[in-house]
């Protein structure tokens, strides 16, 4: 079974994805994960992540990067989000993630084109969202506990600025899958969101079994 779950920054899907990969005992990967290695990688090298050229020469990371702390930074996701409007930026990565949503026994990915891009053809499509304010102060109350103080009104800006990029720009926007199932995680617990997860992927296999 593949399970593809997109949707916007801080907006829970990674937390949904996890869960999700823990329930059906699948492999998981964060695709928005290999963007901030590349990101960071160019910034990291001097370069700048809006040039082509870099950010392609970035795809050439070393793996050990993506267990890299850094990587969850708000810095290292805004240079995401700029390489990964690049075209040839997306084509280098998206064998990798073909691969691995082609497992044996299946897989599930998160990230902005998984049900549109990567695996169109997935068993389940998620699309996860949550007003920006709700993300903001999620982000928030998520930093503070890393001892990280920035206030709601920039991590605001910054998750505004993020959509912008990552919906507007020509190379697999993010955008929902007409056969995705919409979840709207804005008034939900985790617990009630990931309640709600299972029973859209469930809805949706059993159809299919
Ligand atoms: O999911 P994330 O916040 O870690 O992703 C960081 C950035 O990477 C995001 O702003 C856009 C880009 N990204 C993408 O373009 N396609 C994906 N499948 C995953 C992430």
């Amino acid at each position: 079974m593949i399970i593809a779950v997109d949707g916007p920054a801080a907006s829970g899907k990674g937390t949904i994805a996890r869960a999700l990969a823990a329930h059906y005992d699948l492999p998981y990967l964060d695709t928005g994960l290999l963007y901030r290695a590349v990101g960071t990688n160019v910034v990291r090298g001097g370069g700048d992540p809006a040039d082509p050229d870099a950010a392609l020469a970035g795809c050439a990371f070393d793996d050990l990067l993506l267990r890299d702390a850094a990587l969850r930074s708000e810095q290292a996701g805004a240079a995401a989000s700029i390489v990964s409007a690049h075209p040839a930026v997306r084509a280098a990565l998206i064998e990798r993630q073909r691969d691995f949503a082609a497992r044996p026994g299946g897989a599930i990915l998160d990230g902005r084109d998984i049900g549109t891009v990567i695996a169109p053809h997935a068993d389940a499509k998620l699309f996860v969202r949550a007003s920006p304010t709700v993300r903001a102060q999620r982000r928030h109350a998520e930093m503070l506990t890393m001892g990280q103080s920035v206030s709601v009104d920039t991590l605001l800006a910054e998750i505004r600025d993020r959509d912008r990029r990552d919906c507007t720009r020509d190379a697999a926007p993010l955008v929902q899958a007409p056969d995705a199932d919409l979840l709207d995680t804005s008034f939900l617990s985790i617990d009630a969101a990931v309640q709600r997860a299972i029973a859209l992927v469930d809805a949706r296999t059993a159809v299919r079994t």
